[in-house]
């Protein structure tokens, strides 16, 4: 009877040879594949422990059939884990490294120690050839007859790793070099990758991981659960790692697929000279067919040397690739040979290094990130430079009075400079802070360079994006219907004080959210709903639920359709409007109806009152009026009238409620709830009505949030905090820093008993 399963669900010790035959090719064929995708494309496909289940699983199948084990069996391969490593090769010539000159004056000294050395007088004439130094790293290239033999990474300047089968695949070197090439050629120079490959291969590691990402997800799904992203893309943190990550690949066809570039600059054994000076060299190697660098520049001075490095610091941004230097060469290859080295660094030559942590480069463009709580803040988009070893496209500019030139209390900045798209700029990072733009260059101003205005409406939801007066940040409106601010906006609306569903917490509403199931309350209330009949089976399937929960959750979100008003403006989280406000505006206006009412009046009235103040704010300060002439707007009047509420508190409501798809949203929450009326003020002939009220120490008969109501019910707010405007400080058992202070200020001091009394019980 032959078995009905697939050969590949059949454990390898009941397997027929035919079935053995077969899984060992498909096992092959799989293994192969994931290989490619792990080393290739830099995406696995299957998981560490799938990959070492089919491992493990062709190892058994073989050691069963010894006969049927395949020439390109996976067990001769090597697998997830990288093999040992490169094999050696011995430098003919070492590979040195370069003494470093910080300053002009240690470029003085170096070009005085080599007049020195060659027994030259101080004034004599002395070419320098200068190149700019190349951020990558140093390979050597060794020629045979004209053909490419062997490549050496530096190693430890003695020794390199043999990555000839890598170098193979660099367009920029040469394999093969015309006639007339010296028998024994050893070329050195510099592996690199340009900014915009470097770019470029990291947006492809970036997709490479969201399509696994993808892959996971659909398998996850599939089996009706929810994925979590897990990992990171393989990005490379600047072109220099980079280029050596790609060269240092055991798999050449990999390091074929990444975009590496070489310079030729110096040389290791020879069987013919090159030239006569290091520049004939360079135009020796251009000839035999490899690229050097075009910005080496013959210097007869200091002064000369001075301008090229200033020329190159400047240039930095354009180059197109990392420098990290310049290096001044003694041009005479006579005077090189008479020169010689020093134990690990040669005599004829420094580095001069550029400034480590700063760069100039071209801010291209203003972007606007809305932050969670509506914060527009506005980032540099930079021409890519590389500072302190990493590349910076982008850099925070702080707010829009940064970009003016002001500081925060207005006073001038970079001696007032302003930032405008298209000034060069420079980028100031230092370890893991975030760049900074820190000044501009006016000189190189584009002549129609135009100043930057801030945007007035946000670049995520559209909605108006307002700077209140004495703030820095300019906020999104849009509260509700911002995505940037969605999530944490329906964090508040299910916490504790505000709708406090149980089951729904701030992680289900991320994951909610992710799932795009919810996006503004009213979606919470719409989830049955919307999702159909399943949902709940749906939710149950999530990780982290199961039936009972997700019932539970549904039966929590029902409980909530019945709301008391104060709860419902609190958990719109208005800006300013905290739990205590929403209460006072609650009881104000009693009900939903009322308070909708009278927010629409007032918003229409906004633009009148900005009006006004505007123009009081414009006028001569020695005519203005103290106060702006505000229009008649009884709507203002009654929300002003309400004790507590202040203009920035009554501008920012009457704001949220004036933005259009602020109030749908609103309405299309309302629509599934029951919102109860607010406890009216129980105002007349309450003593403490309009008082504010501080407890503090341990009380006896009331608990805190007894104490709390009982006061707010009759009409006194409750602060956590005394100063002056404090009437009434009721202090418990242990009382401290807060009865100290209400002593101080004279403000009135009561026991608990004596608040009872005073109260009424
Ligand atoms: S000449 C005897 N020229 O800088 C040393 N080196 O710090 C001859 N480098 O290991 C080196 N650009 O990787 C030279 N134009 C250039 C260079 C350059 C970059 C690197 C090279 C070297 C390191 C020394």
């Amino acid at each position: 009877m032959t078995d009905p399963r697939a050969p590949e669900q059949i454990a390898p010790d009941a397997l027929t040879e035919t079935e053995a035959r077969a899984e060992l090719e498909r096992l092959a064929a799989a293994m192969e594949a994931a290989d490619r995708a792990y080393h290739q494309e830099d995406a696995p496909r299957i998981t560490d422990a799938e990959y070492d289940a089919m491992k493990a699983r062709n190892a058994a199948i073989e050691a069963r059939f010894p006969e049927l084990k395949r020439a390109d069996s996976p067990s001769d391969r090597v697998g997830a884990a990288p093999a040992e490593g490169f094999g050696k090769i011995r430098h003919r010539v070492p590979m040195l490294s370069l003494a470093n000159a910080f300053e002009e004056e240690d470029v003085a000294d170096f070009l005085g120690s080599v007049r020195r050395f060659l027994g030259m007088d101080a004034g004599a004439p002395l070419a320098i050839l200068a190149e700019p130094k190349i951020d990558g790293l140093s390979l050597s290239l060794r020629y045979e007859d004209g053909k490419l033999v062997e490549a050496a990474t530096r190693g430890d300047g003695t020794t390199g790793e043999d990555v000839t089968r890598n170098a193979l695949t660099v367009d920029d070197i040469p394999k093969t070099l015309p006639g007339g090439a010296p028998a024994v050629l050893e070329v050195r120079g510099e592996v690199y990758m340009s900014h915009a490959d470097f770019a470029a291969l990291n947006a492809r590691q970036e997709q490479a991981w969201r399509d696994e990402q993808a892959h996971r997800r659909a398998a996850a799904e599939a089996k009706g659960k929810v994925y979590e992203p897990t990992g990171a893309p393989r990005t490379f943190a600047n072109p220099r790692n980079a280029a050596a990550g790609s060269l240092r690949q055991l798999d050449p066809t990999i390091t074929a697929q990444r975009p590496l570039r070489f310079f030729a600059y110096s040389w290791g054994e020879l069987s013919a000279p090159l030239g006569k000076t290091q520049e004939e060299a360079l135009a020796t190697l251009r000839a035999l067919g490899f690229t050097t660098n075009d910005r080496a520049t013959r210097c007869e001075s200091l002064a000369d040397m001075m301008a090229v490095w200033t020329g190159i610091e400047a240039d930095r941004a354009e180059l197109g690739y990392d420098v990290d230097g310049v290096v001044y060469k003694v041009d005479d290859l006579g005077l090189q040979q008479r020169l010689g080295f020093r134990s690990s660094t040669p005599r004829w030559a420094v580095a001069h290094k550029l400034s480590a942590q700063t760069a100039t480069t071209v801010l291209e463009g203003i972007d606007i990130q809305v932050g969670r709580t509506g914060a527009l803040s506005p980032v540099a988009r930079l021409r890519p430079v590389t500072v302190g070893g990493v590349v910076v496209s982008n850099a925070t500019l702080h707010n829009e009075d940064y970009i003016a030139g002001r500081g925060s209390d207005g006073e001038p900045i970079r001696e007032g400079r302003d930032l405008r798209i298209g000034d060069h700029v420079t980028v100031y990072r230092a370890g893991d802070v975030i760049p900074k733009v820190l000044d501009v260059d006016l000189t190189r101003r584009a002549a129609g360079a135009e100043p930057w205005t801030p945007p007035t409406v946000c670049p995520v939801c559209g909605s108006h994006a307002v700077r209140e007066e004495g703030e820095a940040v300019r906020r999104c409106t849009g509260g509700l219907i911002c995505s940037a601010q969605a999530v944490e906006r329906l964090k508040h609306f299910v916490s504790r004080n505000a709708f406090d569903i149980e089951g729904l917490g701030a992680k289900q509403v991320e994951a909610f959210h992710t799932l795009g199931w919810i996006a503004e309350p009213a979606d919470i209330f719409a989830l049955e709903k919307t999702h159909g009949p399943g949902t709940m089976q749906k939710v149950a399937n999530l990780e982290g639920w199961g039936e009972k929960s997700a019932a539970k959750l549904f039966a929590a979100i029902d409980a909530r359709r019945a709301i008391p008003l104060e709860r419902l403006i609190f958990g719109l989280g208005i800006r300013h409007v905290g739990e205590t406000t929403a209460k006072m505006l609650a009881r104000a206006y009693g009900t939903w109806e009322e308070f909708d009412a009278a927010m629409e009046a007032a918003g229409a009235d906004l633009s009148a009152r900005r009006a006004a103040l505007a123009a009081h704010a414009a006028a001569p300060e020695d005519t203005r009026p103290k106060k702006p002439e505000m229009p008649e707007t009884p709507a203002w009047d009654a929300l002003l009238g309400i004790d507590g509420v202040g203009e920035v508190l009554a501008v920012s409501v009457v704001e949220f409620f004036a933005e259009d798809r602020n109030r749908a949203a609103v309405a299309r929450l309302v629509a599934h709830l029951d919102v109860q009326e607010a406890e009216k003020i129980a105002a007349e002939g309450s003593p403490v009505l309009g008082k504010t009220v501080v407890f503090t120490g341990t009380l006896e008969k009331l608990t805190r949030a007894e104490a709390k109501a009982g006061a707010e019910s009759r009409g006194a707010k409750v602060s956590g905090s005394v100063s002056k405007k404090t009437d009434i400080l009721v202090a418990g058992e242990a009382a401290g820093s807060k009865l100290k202070k209400a002593q101080e200020l004279g403000v009135q001091v009561m026991t608990e008993d004596e608040w009872i009394a005073l109260i009424g019980g």
